[in-house]
């Protein structure tokens, strides 16, 4: 009798399934080659292959270009400190001497997860 309730769930579990099933593939490298082919649109569209540009144009100049190597903390091992959240919360809100809201929206969650993955 309750057929037509199951035929929902099941519809409604399998397009779970299919709408988380894209996880993000590790080839960054070649993300990045692609986007920067893109030069003459100026406006950022953040995803996860951003993360590396971003980063450079915004955080380098006080964390350094490889992580290291700028006067504030060394972001090499982050992702073993902070969560992905946490991180994303410093760069909206600033922590001591580093001012927040310098990425914002999508451009800081995506610089929050490629550092997040630094460990
Ligand atoms: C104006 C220089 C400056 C810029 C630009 C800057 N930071 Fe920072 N950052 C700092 C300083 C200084 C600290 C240490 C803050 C403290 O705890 O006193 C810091 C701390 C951090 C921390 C926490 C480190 C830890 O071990 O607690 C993270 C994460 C971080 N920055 C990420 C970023 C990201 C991502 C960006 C780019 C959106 C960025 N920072 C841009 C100066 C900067």
């Amino acid at each position: 009798m309750k057929k037509w309730l199951y035929g929902i769930i099941c519809v409604a579990f399998l397009g779970l399934i299919t709408a988380c099933g894209g996880g993000n593939d590790e080839t960054k490298e070649d993300t990045n080659n692609t986007q920067e082919q893109t030069t003459d649109e100026q406006e950022q569209t953040a995803d996860a292959g951003d993360g590396d540009a971003l980063f450079q144009q915004s955080c380098s100049s006080c964390h350094g270009g490889d992580l290291v190597s700028g006067g504030a903390p060394d972001l090499d091992k982050i992702g073993s400190k902070y969560s992905k959240d946490e991180i994303e919360q410093i760069i909206l809100k600033g922590q001591g001497g580093m001012p927040g809201g310098l990425l914002k929206g999508e451009d800081a969650d995506a610089v929050a997860s490629w550092l997040a993955e630094k460990k």
